[in-house]
């Protein structure tokens, strides 16, 4: 495979700054060398501590949301200048989390994916279906509203700064994981539709993470599938010890 493994940890709304800072601390010592892409993406509050610390690593700084304007009247929102002021290079949009608990919808998630896409920022695009959309045979249509709603008036060159995650939303932080076989028909299905939009190049280079109870005792058997790209890692991201085996695998 040509793709480069990308391997990101949420944080959620987890850690202080000092539990924060000694997480970064430790990813990036024992990350040292480590061949593919990292990304972490700690709380708003924590950006500027964790930003120090990876700077000059190969761990990305990521945030896990942000605001769908450039600034204004928008208590409680963040913007992407200020998410860029404090170093930050990629965002996660979309993630089900988002989506299903604050109501967040397609055209909201393409607002602000096309804001970061315009400064210049990375973004990771979360999809995924529900247990009973995928129970009622509609896992492949959710995630096809998902992606081209998400991606509505994106161009190819900007294609090139997204990454797709495929978290099944019944398999986050339940602990119940997609086998590596029903990840990779969606993953493949993603491609595709990918191919369908943008053409076989930018089908062939899009990264697609699978998300959902992602552990180290499997992370290897999920990532050894021809259309599964890496991880967007929740749980098992708050630890080192559960996190550095994920990210060296291989
Ligand atoms: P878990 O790894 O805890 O299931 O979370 C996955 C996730 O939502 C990452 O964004």
């Amino acid at each position: 495979m040509s793709r480069t493994y990308y391997i990101a940890g949420n944080w959620k709304m987890h850690k202080t700054r000092a539990e924060a800072a000694e997480l970064a601390k430790a990813l990036v010592s024992q990350l040292k060398g480590g061949k593919h892409r990292y990304l972490v993406a700690p709380s708003f509050t924590l950006i500027e501590t964790v930003a120090p610390i990876v700077k000059g690593s190969n761990i990305r700084l990521g945030a896990q949301n942000m605001a769908c304007e450039e600034q204004g009247a928008h208590t409680g929102e963040v913007s992407v200048f200020q998410l860029k002021d404090l170093g930050v290079q990629t965002v996660i949009l979309g993630h089900s989390e988002r989506r299903h608990n604050y109501k967040e919808d397609d055209a909201l998630i393409n607002k602000k994916l096309k804001l970061a896409l315009k400064h210049g920022l990375e973004v990771i695009l979360c999809i995924g279906e529900l247990l009973e959309e995928r129970e009622a045979g509609k896992a492949e249509q959710v995630c096809e509203t998902q992606l081209v709603k998400g991606l509505e008036g994106v161009s190819a060159a900007e294609l090139a700064n997204i990454v797709i995650a495929y978290e099944p939303v019944w398999a986050i932080g339940t602990g119940k994981t997609a086998t590596p076989e029903d990840a990779d028909a969606i993953h493949a299905f993603v491609r595709k539709l990918i191919g369908k939009l943008y053409g076989a190049d930018a089908a062939e280079k899009i990264i697609i993470q699978y998300g959902g109870s992602v552990k180290p005792d499997n992370a290897a058997q999920l990532m050894a599938k021809e259309n599964i790209d890496g991880a967007l890692v929740g749980g098992a991201a708050l630890k080192p010890d559960t996190f550095v085996p994920i990210a060296l695998f291989g």
